[in-house]
């Protein structure tokens, strides 16, 4: 009966994540696909035996670091030949011709993603590996898994036993955007195009990352042994079939006008696509002409590569400026002589950092190239040597902030210059406003950049805490302001003392803290003096948080200035701690337990139950400890320190059994029982499916956003 409804439930998740993700059709709701998942995720939990590495369940992915093994290809990942002219295209189709006579073609877009291929056995995907260097690639299965466009069971019928199925990872612009935004906001460095931001999130080792990043697969060649067809676009029509994301943007072509037709298509109409297209491929349809042309020693002589060239313009670099954001981190920006650039008036581009402007040894008054690729952010790829100014000299990079006077500095392994001054930096001071008075933050209405900028400069304000001591006759005679804004702007002021402690933790702008792992933290610690009073070592148990969060968080706190700024927000009533919650039982009350190793669920959910049972969690193990819940993997030292100590050492099943776990189900899932080498730990529950491709995102309006 419940294998039956799993089984049920698998089927129909399936074919709603292939509704929704490949035919962008779907038929159903979110709420109601959610609540489907969350059945199975139920079922899957209080019944391991019938664990499924591909279940959609999957999909959420595990924060477990992944090594990643590498692992020969069956058949090699070959590159392939490109050109940027029309004419080297026709001489190559003339080659073809005179070996093989006429014959078609099939031409497809080159995506620009990163490759992929995907081996499926009995019609279950068992393997992913990058390209690597095209004989042996990384085994990225488990992050695969997450890409909600791979299916992880094939559809239909007829497929062969063991195929593989090759393809590019791309990441859509809507995806891209959002990474980006959210990695400005946290101080992170940003990714310079969709590519490298696909490639970078494929290799990431906790797969719950990867699977919330939004990424997207299109698969364009199949390879095994004896496939039964005779075209490529008979084999791919098949694919589509089996459940494959396959682009509908094909075309077979008879002849050169009709290749070259598709190509004057696509160099424009590739503007509207939601993902990134750097070309068009165009191969030989017939698998036995393919057989006949052969390969030279790194691509196939059957296919070519067609690139578009970035859009270039040459203009004057008028000026060097430099922008100081919120973590002090310091940009180089060209001010450009006004040009027009795929579609958009470029003005400005970044120049990202001394390094890159010594490399180009770019001065104000040369002109410069500027490139609009896959990128967002135009950027300068080269001076015109030939028409520099006689007088020019070499640009020599500031040393000092250009706000605030202060001697920059490098820390080490960054590219970029960095203001010291926080606390008085008025770029910086502002950002941190304008970040902690975010939606996603404090959500404090009414106060955007020009008024933060006016209460600063006007004395009202010379740090987040301030903004509680506002009041609105101070308001009010602010030029645009008003006593009606000014007291909208103060109730909401007063409103985000009841924000969730979480959120206040995200908006105090610590580096690297960005909502998620302010979410972690907050969950884990549960208040901020716990967050406070944390080691390295105990900051690092909270999920997503690395050593190098770890520091940027004690950082922030062994920081007088901050100290005095929180001590002022707790007078003001902010939340600071995680609203209590109900205990489920009072089953471990008075006991203190310590959870190591790896288990079915995360550790971060051992830890809430012992909670929610009324038990209290300790970081390491100590005469204070009662229990130590062992998982897999655990250290042998911390094993042996908790016998001696005669600590009761309980397994998982023990544990889950003296919370009485079998009455209140977990909603996460175990995966126990994979064929894979390495235990997997459970996922976080599904987080809401993003809206990937909905609309195309436009060349301006995407660098509005960043610029
Ligand atoms: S076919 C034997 N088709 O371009 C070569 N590749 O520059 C099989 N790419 O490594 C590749 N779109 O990552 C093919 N429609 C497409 C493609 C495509 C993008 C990538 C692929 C390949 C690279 C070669």
């Amino acid at each position: 009966m419940i294998r039956e409804r799993i089984e049920e439930l698998r089927r129909l998740l399936d074919y709603h994540n292939h509704k929704y993700y490949v035919e962008n059709a779907p038929e159903i709701s979110d709420f109601e696909f959610d609540t489907l998942m969350h059945e199975l995720q139920r079922l899957e939990a209080e019944h391991p035996e019938y664990a499924d590495p591909n279940s959609p369940s999957v999909r959420v992915g595990s924060d477990l670091c992944a090594e990643f093994r590498t692992v020969r290809h069956r058949y090699a990942m070959l590159s392939l030949g490109n050109t940027y002219s029309l004419e080297e295209l026709h001489e190559f189709l003339d080659r073809i011709e005179r070996e093989a006579g006429p014959t078609d073609y099939v031409c497809e877009l080159k995506f620009d993603g990163t490759a992929i291929s995907l081996t499926y056995e009995e019609g279950q995907l068992v393997q992913a590996l990058t390209r690597g260097d095209g004989v042996e690639g990384d085994d990225v299965t488990a992050n695969v898994r997450t890409i909600r466009s791979v299916p992880l069971r094939l559809r239909g019928e007829g497929w062969p036993a063991l195929f593989e199925i090759r393809g590019e990872i791309l990441m859509p612009y809507a995806s891209f955007d959002r990474l980006n935004a959210e990695r400005e906001a946290n101080g992170e460095p940003l990714f310079a195009n969709p590519r490298n931001a696909a490639a970078g999130t494929l290799k990431q080792q906790a797969s719950a990352v990867v699977a919330r990043r939004g990424l997207d697969c299109t698969l364009y060649q199949l390879a095994g042994d004896n496939l039964p067809f005779t075209t490529h676009w008979e084999s791919l029509a098949k694919a589509r079939e089996w459940g494959f994301k396959v682009s509908e943007h094909m075309r077979i072509c008879h002849d050169t006008a009709q290749i070259d037709e598709f190509i004057a298509y696509w160099d424009e109409a590739r503007r509207q696509l939601p993902f990134p297209t750097d070309g068009v491929v165009i191969k030989v349809n017939d698998f036995a002409v393919r057989r006949q042309l052969g390969f030279t020693a790194k691509a196939p002589k059957w296919a070519v590569a067609y690139k578009f060239k970035a859009e270039q313009a040459l203009t004057r670099l008028e000026s060097i400026s430099f922008q100081v954001g919120r973590t002090g981190a310091v940009t180089p920006v060209a001010n450009l002589e006004p040009v027009l650039l795929a579609g958009t008036t470029v003005r400005r581009a970044t120049l990202h950092n001394a390094e890159q402007m010594a490399l180009l040894d770019i001065r104000p008054g040369d002109m410069v190239y500027v490139e609009k690729g896959g990128e967002i952010i135009p950027k300068i790829t080269g001076v015109e040597l030939a028409q520099r100014p006689a007088d020019s000299l070499p640009f020599r990079y500031i040393d000092r902030c250009p706000e605030c006077g202060t001697p920059l500095v490098r820390y080490e392994g960054e590219a970029k210059h960095y203001c010291p001054n926080q606390s008085g930096c008025r770029p910086q001071i502002i950002g941190r406003m304008l970040h902690f008075i975010r939606r996603k933050a404090m959500d404090i209405e009414g106060l955007g950049e020009e008024t933060v900028e006016l209460l600063y400069d006007n004395g009202l304000v010379h740090d987040i805490s301030d903004l509680y001591d506002l009041q609105a006759g101070q308001l009010a005679p602010l030029p645009r302001l008003g006593e009606k804004s000014a007291d909208n702007i103060i109730r909401s002021i007063r409103r985000s003392t009841e924000v969730p402690f979480r959120r206040v933790l995200f908006g105090l702008g610590i580096r690297f803290v960005g909502e998620t792992t302010a979410k972690y933290l907050a969950e884990h610690f549960r208040s901020l003096d716990a967050v406070m009073a944390a080691s390295r070592e105990e900051l690092v148990e909270a999920d997503e948080v690395g050593e190098k969060i770890a520091d940027a968080i004690r950082e922030y706190f062994a920081d007088a200035e901050n100290l005095r700024i929180i001590g002022r927000l707790r007078q003001a009533g902010l939340q600071f701690e995680e609203a209590a919650r109900e205990l489920a039982s009072e089953a471990l009350a008075g006991r203190s337990f310590v959870v190591s190793g790896r288990f079915t669920r995360s550790r971060d959910e051992m830890k809430e139950l012992i909670e929610l049972h009324g038990g209290r969690n300790l970081a390491a193990v100590s005469g204070n400890v009662d229990y130590l819940v062992a998982g897999e993997k655990m250290g042998p030292a911390k094993l042996k320190k908790a016998e001696k100590l005669g600590i009761r050492i309980l397994s998982e099943e023990e544990f889950l059994r003296m919370v009485g776990e079998a009455d209140a189900p977990s909603e996460r899932i175990s995966q126990t029982g994979l064929p894979e080498e390495r235990p997997e730990p459970a996922a976080p529950t599904a987080g809401p499916r993003p809206q990937e491709g909905a609309a195309p995102a436009s060349g301006s309006a995407r660098e509005q956003e960043l610029f």
